[in-house]
């Protein structure tokens, strides 16, 4: 456990940064990504409080005028990236930040919930809090940017625009959704697959439509409403979602531990509304699970996903509802043959055991599930999500996501995508803890 705890620390300083931020990994993630380091900052509290405290200074620090935190911050020029900040061109929206260059896409809302872990892990708790008061507005200003510019049916739920909002990039959920689109054989040079192989990664189709949705909302010069109105992808995900409730609830916390309550009425209004919402919108009768929602189509995505087990840790639903969603996770899921929990339906024909989000088990899905099976008393499959996830970077090393069969475990190394990888190193950490 002590020299799993040092490789760990060994990798995060390693991907540590002269400009106060930590990359997800060399070569294939060379700058700041939004999810990635909120993450991060929870596995540097365990050991070095100051660099957690500015890693999510310098995220924040790049917050757009409305609020808006991107899903990269590109701080530095890098060639081992596409596509980089000349295909996104932040500068296009007038609300962008001067100071760093970015996406104008953003990522799944950790940060409040960040913010809360860091709390709880601190020893010197007075000094933790003084720091928070300094960064909490910025992370309430993000939430208001959610409730006001991406709930167009206001109720409750933010949309995401893009797949790689989402987190879960080439997710099989979104195959429906390219088949509405026809983008244009775009000519651009992938660097992913210079650093991982090719069978690992998304294919140049759909990238063209990766591509084709950033160059729409650029043409809007990334406008929220426009975009909207546009955009031939308009997702509600369950996951994104959950993080911004899980983390509104850990604002509305650290708010009262502040003694500054001037904000507290706001979050929990939208509180109740986003839970509701979430509630009435995401659950799936027949699969007893959440799901997504595609507001193009106006139709439910009828598919079970780690992300659908993702609302334990925010406490959404009942105790009758999470004891259901435990019966499909270990009925789909959880069967001997596989360390839990794939990030996709392994009983579907979509289910890939190696492509990226397709798949392979990844190491921030599993501590949000295992503190989401804590919460509702889930103890025994808690422990095993952390078991499993100990042993699959023992077994094959800190890598972005890990083959979830057990056989193939046994015979070969089925860790892939990028290796030293920041937050399977940073999680790990806090599991072991
Ligand atoms: C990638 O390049 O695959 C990233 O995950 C996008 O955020």
């Amino acid at each position: 456990k002590e020299q799993l705890i040092k490789q760990a620390i060994d990798i995060l300083n390693d991907n540590f940064q002269e400009g106060g931020f930590t990359i997800p990994c060399k070569g294939l993630y060379p700058f700041q990504w939004k999810w990635d380091s909120g993450f991060i900052a929870i596995g540097q509290a365990h050991y070095d409080m100051e660099k957690a405290k500015t890693e999510i200074a310098t995220l924040l620090d790049a917050q757009w005028e409305n609020g808006f935190i991107p899903h990269i911050v590109f701080h530095n020029e890098s060639d081992t990236y596409f596509p980089g900040a000349d295909v996104h061109r932040s500068d296009l929206s007038p609300l962008a930040s001067k100071k760093y260059k970015s996406t104008g896409m953003t990522q799944p809302p950790v940060t409040g919930f960040v913010l809360e872990e860091m709390y709880r892990i601190a020893e010197d708790k007075e000094n933790l809090l003084k720091y928070i008061a300094t960064q909490i507005d910025k992370v309430y200003d993000n939430h208001a940017y959610f409730y006001t510019h991406r709930d167009v049916n206001n109720e409750g739920l933010a949309f995401i625009y893009h797949n790689w909002e989402s987190g879960t990039d080439n997710s099989p959920i979104w195959d429906d959704i390219w088949k509405t689109m026809n983008p244009p054989d775009y000519t651009f040079e992938r660097r992913d697959t210079t650093h991982v192989d090719a069978s690992q990664r998304p294919t140049k189709r759909e990238y063209d439509h990766y591509l084709n949705i950033i160059e729409i909302a650029k043409e809007h010069n990334y406008n929220d409403a426009k975009i909207a109105a546009h955009s031939p992808f308009l997702v509600l995900d369950p996951l994104f979602n959950a993080m911004l409730i899980k983390s509104n609830e850990s604002l509305i916390n650290l708010y009262r531990l502040l003694g500054n309550t001037g904000k507290v009425a706001q979050l929990e209004a939208w509180q109740k509304k986003s839970i509701k919402g979430f509630n009435d919108k995401l659950w799936d009768d027949t699969l007893n699970a959440y799901v997504h929602y595609d507001l193009r189509k106006d139709a439910p995505i009828r598919f079970v996903t780690s992300s659908s087990f993702s609302a334990l840790y925010a406490g959404i639903p009942s105790q009758e509802r999470a004891d259901l969603l435990l019966q499909t996770m270990m009925g789909k899921f959880g069967g001997e043959e596989l360390y839990l929990c794939a990030s996709f339906d392994p009983n579907s024909d979509r289910f890939d055991p190696k492509k990226y989000w397709r798949g392979p088990v990844w190491i921030n899905m599993n501590w949000i599930l295992h503190n989401g099976l804590k919460r509702y008393g889930f103890n025994d499959v808690a422990q095993r999500v952390k078991e499993d996830s100990i042993a699959l970077i023992e077994k094959n090393g800190f890598f972005e996501y890990f083959n979830p069969i057990k056989k193939v475990n046994e015979t070969e190394n089925v860790g892939y995508g990028g290796n030293n990888f920041s937050w399977s190193a940073a999680l790990l950490i806090d599991l072991l803890k």
